[in-house]
């Protein structure tokens, strides 16, 4: 038995006085390519990581969720009947937030024990928000009997997140987490929800994930201005095209309509149609197991984010471009809603530690100080563990 899992149920013994009934996990996940066009109906390509979040449980024959996690002191106790009050809890909002969409979609709810262990470093932009609330829906749906339909999941997930936590996210984080298979990427659809699995044969290169570690506090104000940004824009191109989504328009629709957009709006929309152009090309890529391709595609969509979307800043740049100076490196490219966060290196294996050295230093030549480096495991999305 691994190491981690006795921690986990002796803990929740601990706080509980019992031993769990199961254990869920939810992943993390890495965005390989087609970055701020999940809330543009754009077509992405996500994996889940073996950084996850588990979640220890049984049910207390109560009608009271009962909280608590491995990592902070910090516990709740969410009623059942009343979810819709714990939107300002300093730890737990998410998970009432899930609670409250299942239960707003019909779901048996029991009150139960939760025990939180997250391994996917928070505010990292690796999603462990989109973990905690997925493992958090696995878990109330098995235990109250309930059918399990996981992309129903990542869709209350990402409401809960709308409309009980108040960010405006997308689709991406939360369908990675519940969907996400190993050894796969997952090819979402964001205006369909159709979805397939595209192997991840990365040959003799593995993804090296470098965090900036840049405090991520201005993410939901600009993200949430990106979003107003691609709105107009869509409004704007709506006069000359019929088209539902801004991914429904070329790179050559847009060009032709330039004239009629602010620079800043134009710049906004050539990103989320340029990138969806790289999703394409990358996928075609990957099926055909042309990784010198792929690394290009990834780069070029680092610079998109850069210069026409402007979600990078200084440390994502300076990540990316120390990467992309090794010789050991296919492509970089920030990861995720940007501002901060991660970035995805495509490396040779054979050359990981030469890569991490080299970039570390370069990094902290020029932002101050260091990143924090992960070789990235692609996972399956949910695991049930046998205890
Ligand atoms: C965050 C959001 C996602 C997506 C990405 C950017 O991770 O939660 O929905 O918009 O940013 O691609």
């Amino acid at each position: 038995m691994d190491k981690s899992m006795t921690d986990i149920k002796s803990v929740f013994q601990q706080k509980f006085g019992a031993l769990p009934e199961a254990i869920y996990s939810a992943a993390g996940r890495v965005n390989l390519i087609g970055e701020h066009v999940d809330y543009c109906g754009g077509k992405v390509l996500p994996a889940a990581l073996s950084l996850k979040c588990r979640v220890a449980v049984r049910t207390n024959g109560t009608n009271i969720m009962r909280i608590a996690a491995t990592s902070i002191a910090l516990t709740a106790d969410i009623d059942l009947s009343d979810t819709s009050r714990y939107k300002n809890l300093k730890w737990g909002s998410y998970q009432a937030g899930v609670a409250d969409e299942l239960k707003k979609a019909g779901y048996n709810l029991v009150g139960c024990d939760i025990l939180y262990d997250c391994s996917v470093p928070f505010g990292s932009g690796l999603s462990s928000s989109a973990a905690i609330e997925v493992a958090t829906a696995y878990a109330l749906a098995k235990l109250g009997g309930n059918p399990i339909d996981k992309v129903q999941l990542a869709v209350l997930c990402k409401a809960a997140e709308n409309n009980y936590c108040g960010v405006n996210c997308g689709i991406m984080d939360q369908f990675a987490s519940a969907n996400g298979k190993a050894g796969h990427a997952v090819l979402l659809n964001c205006s369909t929800l159709e979805y397939d699995y595209v192997p991840l044969d990365l040959k003799d290169c593995v993804l090296v994930l470098a965090n900036c570690n840049k405090p991520h506090n201005l993410v939901e104000s600009k993200y949430n201005e990106r979003r107003a940004e691609v709105e107009t824009a869509l409004r704007l191109l709506q006069r000359q095209y019929d088209v539902a989504n801004l991914a429904d328009l070329s790179p050559s629709q847009v060009e032709q309509y330039r004239a009629h957009l602010p620079d800043v709006i134009y710049r906004r929309a050539r990103h989320v149609v340029t990138e969806c152009e790289r999703v394409k090309n990358s996928v075609e890529a990957l099926k055909c197991g042309d990784l010198v391709a792929f690394g290009r595609i990834l780069n070029q969509s680092h610079v998109s984010l850069s210069r026409d979307y402007e979600v990078t800043g200084a440390e994502l740049d300076a990540l990316a471009q120390s990467a992309w100076e090794r010789e050991e490196c296919l492509g970089s490219r920030m990861t995720g809603a940007g501002f901060g966060g991660c970035t995805v290196s495509l490396v040779k294996k054979s050359d990981i530690q030469s890569f991490i050295a080299g970039v570390q230093e370069q990094y902290t030549r020029k932002i101050g100080h260091g990143a924090v480096f992960y070789v990235a495991e692609i996972a399956d999305g949910i695991i049930e563990e046998v205890i």
